[in-house]
């Protein structure tokens, strides 16, 4: 694959391949993810608690989001990169939601959009996909509805598995190329996955899913703290940064750096 595409993606699943994604938001991680071959990259709106400094998503505007979306998509060759829709830029109608998509593809050269929302979405993902925007939907738990939803709590447990089934249906009905699911129970996730045609994404959705998505901070260690369960830690980039600042402190304080073959 040169260039990954949505019909890629739906190839993948029906050969068993597993779908990389990660989050990106800047044009080191960018290049990084893609030379690494992560399928799809995505500019999450998790760019507000992990980038800009907000405490959750809900604050980070399309204005603050769009540049960002435009470094990823200059700094990729291979990966499919998949702006996400702020929390009040598609939720009024599916004119809204066509219109602030359309920005993310015009201004910011994204290849695809991501929303939260099962069967309520499905008017706004159907009015994008008509109009040439893949859509990427995401189901269970969706960090823009947290107040509503009661805080951070898996989804679909027990009875509520038939709602979780049903949007899955509904977002894929509307024409929504694949469909993250966040924080379902993975037998759930699995039966949902295996109904499906379009590829599922899981976070914290165990391994019946079609690929896997992590925000990058979270995988790589750049962010400290308690982690959700369903995070791995694969580097610990947080660590790296913290030793070579205090190396870099102590060399400046000391007059080691910059020596004489750093001097013109
Ligand atoms: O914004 C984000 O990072 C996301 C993924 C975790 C799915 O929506
Ligand atoms: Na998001």
């Amino acid at each position: 694959i040169r260039k990954v595409r949505t019909h890629h993606l739906r190839e993948m699943k029906e050969r068993g391949e597993k779908i990389t994604m990660l989050t990106a938001y800047d044009m080191y991680t960018a290049q990084t993810f893609d030379e690494a071959g992560i399928d799809l990259l995505l500019v999450g709106d998790s760019a507000s608690n992990n980038v800009l400094g907000n405490e959750t998503s809900l604050p980070i505007t399309v204005d603050e989001l769009l540049p960002l979306t435009r470094a990823v998509t200059r700094s990729v060759s291979r990966a499919m990169v998949v702006g996400d829709l702020p929390f009040g830029s598609y939720q009024a109608s599916p004119e809204q939601g066509y219109l602030t998509a359309v920005r993310f593809m015009k201004e910011a050269g994204a290849h695809a959009v991501k929303l939260e929302g099962g069967a309520e979405m499905a008017p706004v993902i159907e009015k994008c996909t008509r109009g040439g925007i893949p859509v990427m939907a995401h189901i269970g738990f969706t960090p823009q509805s947290e107040h509503t939803l009661g805080g951070y709590r898996v989804q679909g447990r027990g009875d509520a598995s038939e709602r979780v089934l049903a949007d899955a249906r509904a977002v894929q009905e509307a024409g929504a190329f694949a469909v993250v699911m966040e924080m379902v129970p993975g037998d759930v996730a699995e039966q949902i996955s295996k109904e499906l045609t379009i590829p599922t994404i899981g976070i914290g959705a165990g391994n019946g899913c079609d690929g896997q998505v992590l925000v990058w901070q979270d995988a790589f260690g750049l962010r400290t703290g308690r982690m959700a369960r369903f995070v791995k830690q694969y580097a610990d980039v947080h660590s790296v940064l913290l030793e070579g600042a205090r190396a870099y402190a102590d060399d400046v304080r000391s007059g080691a750096f910059p020596g004489t073959e750093h001097t013109f």
